[in-house]
């Protein structure tokens, strides 16, 4: 018997409807589609605005149409798993809460917490589940309510963020040459001041002080999250390319996060790789942190062709990063179609 491989066998999404575009935002404040154009590459994002929604919401709806694209029985599915930095609740887990909307009977279920680097950590680790031999078919799902951690006070992150939901079903192959190829993962705990929600946590319990304050929206130092993210995406791919003996030529597609269309432009020239192999969909979105990487493999499925190699990078809270080396595993224009 071959050794079994973990692959990506369909893909789906969901965005709000609510498109917040910049020249709403710079009504909010102090700012205009010049500056977010410019400095970000974004021109508008998705808001979930309906009251009461959280992020399973969108998850459920992506992982329903990833189910029908895909024809997967339900009581097929052996695991949900859920990366998400804004979960609908501190327990339990939303993908509890996803299980059960999708009325799985026979899997198990779980939240992956890395911030922006969620669906690529969780991704990796459902294709070890995969490749063990215990699971069959896991649903691996990157979902971000953004909206509900962002400040629409501050101009300097309220440009970047908004909420979605992507999808994929992981499972197991015999067949060479197709699946996850390889990753390379670190996380460096010195970026806790420079990337983070102060309160809400065990450190800081919500208070009326720490809502007065304004506590519970993302804090950064973007300069600082900038440089660093260039520099971390583009080694780890150089380092994941360089061990697998692949050239930049060999790349057919880069799978970035989509947090600044600076830093995807940035780390590209620096990976060696032409913009137009690297799957942007920052303008429409910006950053929807999990969500990012599953909604540009959505939006770009019918592109896809089984066999292309492609490399995959992120940058996160933490700060995490990594870079995964990725042979796609069918013929995308055909799956695209069933939308
Ligand atoms: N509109 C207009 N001006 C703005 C603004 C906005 N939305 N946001 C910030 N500015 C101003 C700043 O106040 C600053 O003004 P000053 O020079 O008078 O102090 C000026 O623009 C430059 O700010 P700076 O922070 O240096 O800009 P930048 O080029 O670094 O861009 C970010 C800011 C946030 C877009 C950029 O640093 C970034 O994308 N960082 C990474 C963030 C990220 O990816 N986070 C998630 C990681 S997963």
């Amino acid at each position: 018997m071959n050794k079994i491989n973990a692959i990506i066998t369909g893909v789906a999404g969901y965005v709000p409807d609510y498109v917040l575009n910049n020249e709403e935002l710079s009504r909010m404040v102090d700012t205009n589609d010049e500056w977010i154009t410019a400095r970000t590459g974004i021109k508008e994002r998705r808001i979930l605005t309906e009251e009461g929604l959280g992020t399973s919401y969108m998850a459920r709806k992506a992982a329903k149409l990833l189910l029908e694209k895909t024809g997967v029985d339900p009581d097929s599915v052996d695991a949900v798993i859920v990366a998400t930095t804004t979960p609908d609740y501190v327990h339990p887990s939303t993908a509890s809460i996803v299980l059960g909307k999708l009325g799985l009977k026979n899997a198990f279920a779980f939240d992956f917490s890395a911030a922006c680097c969620g669906f690529m950590y969780a991704f990796d680790v459902a294709a070890n589940m995969i490749q063990s031999g215990r699971h069959k078919r896991i649903i691996v799902i990157g979902a971000d309510k953004m909206s509900a951690i962002t400040d629409y006070k501050d101009r300097a992150t309220c440009a970047l963020f908004g909420d979605g939901a992507g999808a994929v079903m992981v499972e197991g192959t015999e067949e060479e040459g197709i699946g996850l190829m390889d990753s390379y993962h670190r996380t460096d705990g010195k970026g806790l001041p420079f990337l983070h929600i102060k309160a809400g946590g065990s450190v800081c319990p919500s208070s009326q002080f720490t809502v007065d304050h304004r506590l519970h929206y993302t804090y950064q130092e973007g300069r600082t999250v900038f440089k660093y993210a260039v520099t971390a995406m583009a080694d780890d791919c150089k380092l994941v390319a360089e061990k697998n003996n692949l050239t930049a030529d060999d790349i057919d597609y880069v799978v970035s996060h989509q947090a600044n269309l600076r830093i995807i432009e940035a780390v590209a020239k620096r990976v060696g790789v032409p913009m137009d192999k690297v799957l942007v969909n920052i303008q429409r979105y910006g950053n929807t942190s999990a969500a990012c990487m599953p909604l540009v493999l959505w939006d770009f499925e019918s592109k896809l062709k089984k066999g292309d190699t492609m490399m995959f990078t992120a940058f996160a809270a933490g700060f995490a990063h990594g870079a995964l080396y990725y042979k796609w595993a069918y013929d995308g224009a055909t799956a695209a179609t069933k939308k």
